[in-house]
């Protein structure tokens, strides 16, 4: 390389050679990098170009500015071309970058597997839907109830035997007089005692009996309570619900019947049962063919119901006399079993996620 001191060629030759081969090299590089080699070779402090320029100071005067001008165009032919390069390679990298770091949207993804309502909580709002599709209401009460309103509201005298400490969950300390709710009839009460009239509401929830844990018991479990509070209401108001929720739930024709029974908190009362949809009642006195389903009974209960006692409507501050209503609870475990063959209650609570999915979207 030619130093500062020695003897600089300065002919026009020289100088559009130096020009050339930096335009060449800019030319050459594909890559910033080289790029910026390519920059500090040709267009650096000690290009040739740069030293050229620096020697003008050794030449004669009157040398000085023709040398200079000529100097001057190729340094700024050099700057235009590396400029213009470094555009060039700069929108080259951009596109491929771009190329590079593509990203598929339409590539399939890995799926986190998403979680699902506990058939339980799906059946609630499928029921609920029923009702709420005709304008009732869904009602809530606490768990831990106020013994009077599980009991004594609903006309449950103090010497009844579900009161006893076999059936019911007491919180201590016992003198406070609270209860794990034995049913969600206590909502009833609550209703009745808070809500302007008419009523029509509906209560799923979680009711607790001490009760052994098997394929058909276990102790907490859940009821959907159905409480109607109108004038002019009676039995075939009830009876027509209960056949559109049986519809609803188990599909048209369904039979269900009313088998007499006793509640204290309604009257007359009723269980309703639903005809049994695994033998169709053929099993009943034929001993051949008999049925695990109903037992050979040719029906199965499925919960409680009744015309609302006048004495429930007045220990809630309702004119008996103007009013009437029917309420009915069934257990939402017991119409998981009917409606999807769900054989043992234990998987209801168990939590084994194959159990969920086998029952995945039944509520739709
Ligand atoms: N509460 C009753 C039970 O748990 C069911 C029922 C509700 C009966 C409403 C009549 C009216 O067995």
């Amino acid at each position: 390389m030619t130093g500062p001191t020695d003897q600089a060629d300065l002919s026009q030759q020289t100088i559009d050679a130096h020009v050339a081969a930096a335009t060449a090299a800019f030319a050459a590089a594909q890559t910033t990098a080289e790029l910026k080699q390519a920059r500090l070779a040709h267009a650096g402090d000690r290009s040739a170009l740069a030293l050229a320029y620096r020697a003008i100071g050794g030449l004669a005067p009157e040398a000085r500015k023709e040398v200079g001008q000529l100097l001057g165009k190729a340094r700024a032919a050099v700057a235009d071309a590396l400029a213009a390069r470094e555009a060039e390679v700069g929108e080259a990298e951009l596109a491929a970058r771009l190329v590079a770091e593509r990203i598929d949207v339409t590539l399939p993804v890995e799926l986190a597997p998403v979680g699902a309502a506990h058939p339980i909580t799906a059946l609630i709002e499928l029921m609920s839907d029923v009702f709420t599709s005709m304008g009732w209401e869904v009602a809530e009460g606490p768990e831990a109830e106020g013994e009077w309103l599980n009991f004594d509201a609903l006309n449950i005298g103090p010497d009844h035997p579900a009161r006893g400490t076999s059936d019911t969950l007491f919180v201590e300390p016992i003198a406070d007089h609270i209860v794990l709710r034995t049913h969600t009839s206590p909502v009833q009460a609550r209703t009745m005692l808070d809500r302007e009239l008419p009523i029509y509401i509906v209560c799923p929830g979680k009711v607790y009996r001490a009760d052994e844990f098997d394929a058909t018991h276990v102790p907490v479990f859940h009821q959907i309570e159905g409480l109607c509070i109108d004038k002019g209401i009676s039995l075939a108001n009830l009876k027509g619900t209960l056949d559109h929720l049986a519809t609803s739930m188990f599909g048209e024709g369904v039979e269900t019947r009313m088998r007499p029974h006793y509640f204290p908190f309604t009257e007359p009362s009723a269980e309703v049962d639903l005809k049994c949809f695994v033998c169709h009642g053929a099993s009943v006195g034929n001993p051949d063919a008999p049925c695990r389903t109903c037992k050979s009974q040719g029906w199965i209960e499925w919960g409680g119901c009744g015309v609302v006692n006048p004495r429930v409507l007045i220990a809630c501050g309702i004119d008996a006399d103007v009013y009437s209503g029917f309420a009915f609870g069934m257990g939402i475990e017991r119409t998981l079993m009917f409606r999807n063959n769900a054989a043992d209650m234990r998987d209801m609570v168990e939590g084994d996620v194959r159990f969920s999915r086998s029952l995945k979207g039944m509520a739709r």
